[in-house]
Order: structure tokens, then C-alpha cells, then sequence
């Protein structure tokens, strides 16, 4: 399936969880639609912060992967976009809904629905980093440091380069390269989706994925997945995607709700945790189990041998 079909059903964004070695396990067992990185703070990698990129590392697939990035100053985004584009990754994610106090505090992750003339500024740095990228602009053009270009470097010779141009971005407004989205939630105190989300695609993203729980709820109550309708009737006559997340426990439950609630895609995150087989459907043996338990270690010892 293509990243922009409908339909989608994509492996979520969780910090500590989709690492490189979990998402080579739940790609090369459960092969979701897409997947994403854990989210990379855009001030760490302007500092050269150099084990910031084992996030962005990455194993050969050809699954489209989407890296996701925090922070809220604008201007480290453009950072950001050329490291994600230089690695091939098949897009870059702005997160705007973690509910992390020390982010949060910093005008960071869902902070920033509180600031939107900020989110926006973040989405014309990437606007621009895209439109000097297809203007030949490189990693190597920009004063990001050094030792952070030269690690980027040795990531992207281990990793599989996506082709971008084969990736069929509809929906996508400018061009159909490194297409930029938005991780939120539905509002901070209470909904804001039918102020937000016009503000968004007014902002120029190709898509939102929209987790259907305020700042306030964190992870507790249920996803309000009515909320999460509106928001997609609010893209329609746009060429924005919009994926729903939230509470998604199956493959039958991902495929229901895009039908009940009209969105283009569905993330899981919190049900693929220690089930990679989710996005398949597939009930594994015991033995199956244990097989991916070890195999999933011995990836992370291949990845991360400073952590042994
Ligand atoms: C431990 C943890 C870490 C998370 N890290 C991220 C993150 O890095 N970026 C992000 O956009 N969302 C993050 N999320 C939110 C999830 O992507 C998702 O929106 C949320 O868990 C609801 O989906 P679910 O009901 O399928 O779990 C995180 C969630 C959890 C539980």
C-alpha cells in the first residue's frame, strides 16, 4: 500500500518503543502501511547532540518511515527537514500533542496549540527547507555542525535510501516530496478542533494525524473519536489526509473506525507494543513469541552496542 492511499494503518510514535530495532521487528513481522520514528528533539540536533541520530537510524525496507521531530523554536526545524530528507525518510512530522511537562514547559509538543501562530512558523521553515531541498539545497549546504553531519553520514550508509519520487504522494500540496505533517491532539483544556484544524492546512501540511484526547486527558478517559470525524469533515474539499488515533486495539477495530468515522488512516501505538503481528492479524504460537522476544533483543544489542 502506498503512504497516501486510503486506508492507511501506521505504526504511531512512541518515545522509549519505535526505535530502529522495534520498527525492523514490526515491519519484517507485521508490515504496517507506515511507520514512525521516535520523536528528536530539533535543539539537540542544532547542538550536536550526536546519539540523538540512533532514533533516526534506520534498517532496509521498503515501508515508508516518517520522522518525527519537537521543539519549539521554528528555525531548527530547517535542521531537521535536510537531516530527515538526507536519510530518506519518507516524510517529517512536526509532533504538537506530547503531554510531557519538561516539553511542554519549553512551548514544546502540545504546547503549541496554545500557540498556533508559532506551529505555523514551524510549518513555513519546512515549507522552505522543502523548496530550497528541490532546489538542490543539501545537509551539507547548511551550518548544522560537522560531527552531526559526518554521524549522518555513517547512518546513511547503513540504511536503505527510500526513492522518493516512487512514493505516489497524493495529497500532498506543493510537491510530492518529504511530506509535512502534524501529530496533535484534539485541543489542550478542551476541543479545539474546529479552530486548529483550519488553522493547519491554512498553514500549508499535507496531512494531520490526530490523537482524539486534550492535553488534560494525557492518556486517560477514551479517545473521542467523534471529535476526530469533525476534523476529517473539516479537510474535505482540501487535499489534506487525516489519520485518527486512539484506542485502537485491532486490525478489525483500525478498518471499523475508518469507516464509522471517514479517515484516511489509522496510527496504533500502545496495542503494538510486544505485538508486531497487530498489523497483520496474525495470533502467533508461544514459540513464535519467544523467537521475536530474542530476535528483538539481538536487534537492539546491533543497534545500540554502546548501551550493552
Ligand atoms: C510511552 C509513550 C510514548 C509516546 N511517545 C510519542 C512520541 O514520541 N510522539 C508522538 O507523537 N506521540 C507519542 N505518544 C502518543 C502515541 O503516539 C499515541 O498518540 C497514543 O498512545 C494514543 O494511541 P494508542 O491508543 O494507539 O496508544 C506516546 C505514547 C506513549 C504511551
Amino acid at each position: 500500500m502506498n503512504i497516501s492511499d486510503p486506508g492507511v494503518i501506521a505504526l504511531a510514535p512512541v518515545d522509549g518503543v519505535t526505535d530502529a530495532a522495534f520498527r525492523q521487528v514490526t515491519d519484517e513481522l507485521g508490515t504496517p502501511d507506515v511507520m514512525y520514528t521516535e520523536f528528536v528533539t530539533t535543539e539537540g540536533l542544532f547542538r550536536g547532540r550526536e546519539t540523538l541520530l540512533h532514533a533516526l537510524d534506520k534498517h532496509k525496507t521498503n515501508t515508508p518511515i516518517i520522522a518525527q521531530f519537537f521543539g519549539p523554536h521554528p528555525a531548527f526545524y530547517m535542521y531537521a527537514f535536510f537531516v530527515a530528507a538526507e536519510l530518506g525518510y519518507a516524510g517529517i512530522d512536526v509532533n504538537m500533542g506530547c503531554p510531557d511537562t519538561n516539553i511542554v514547559k519549553k512551548g514544546g509538543g502540545a504546547a503549541l496549540l496554545l500557540d498556533l501562530p508559532r506551529a505555523k512558523e514551524i510549518i513555513k521553515v519546512l515549507l522552505t527547507a522543502r523548496g530550497e531541498w528541490l532546489n538542490g539545497k543539501r545537509l551539507a549546504d547548511t551550518d548544522l555542525p560537522d560531527n552531526m553531519k559526518r554521524a549522518v553520514e555513517v547512518i546513511k550508509k547503513k540504511s536503505c535510501i527510500v526513492n522518493l519520487a516512487s512514493i505516489n504522494l497524493r495529497g500532498c500540496q506543493g510537491s510530492n516530496v518529504m511530506p509535512i505533517s502534524v501529530k496533535t491532539r484534539i485541543g489542550y483544556h478542551a476541543t479545539q478542533v474546529t479552530e486548529v484544524i483550519p488553522y493547519l492546512i491554512e498553514a500549508g501540511v499535507d496531512r494531520i494525524a490526530l490523537h482524539g484526547r486534550t492535553f488534560d486527558a494525557r492518556y486517560s478517559g477514551k479517545a473521542d473519536w467523534a471529535e476526530i470525524a469533525k476534523a476529517k469533515e473539516l479537510t474535505r474539499g482540501t487535499n489534506i489526509t487525516l489519520w485518527g488515533n486512539g484506542d485502537v486495539t485491532s486490525i478489525t477495530d483500525a478498518k471499523d473506525k475508518m469507516k464509522t468515522y471517514g479517515v484516511d488512516g489509522v496510527l496504533i501505538a500502545r496495542a503494538a507494543f510486544g505485538n508486531p503481528w497487530i498489523f497483520k492479524d496474525y495470533h502467533p504460537t508461544f514459540e513464535e513469541r519467544k523467537k521475536a522476544m530474542l530476535y528483538h533483543a539481538q536487534l537492539c544489542l546491533q543497534y545500540r552496542p554502546d548501551l550493552d
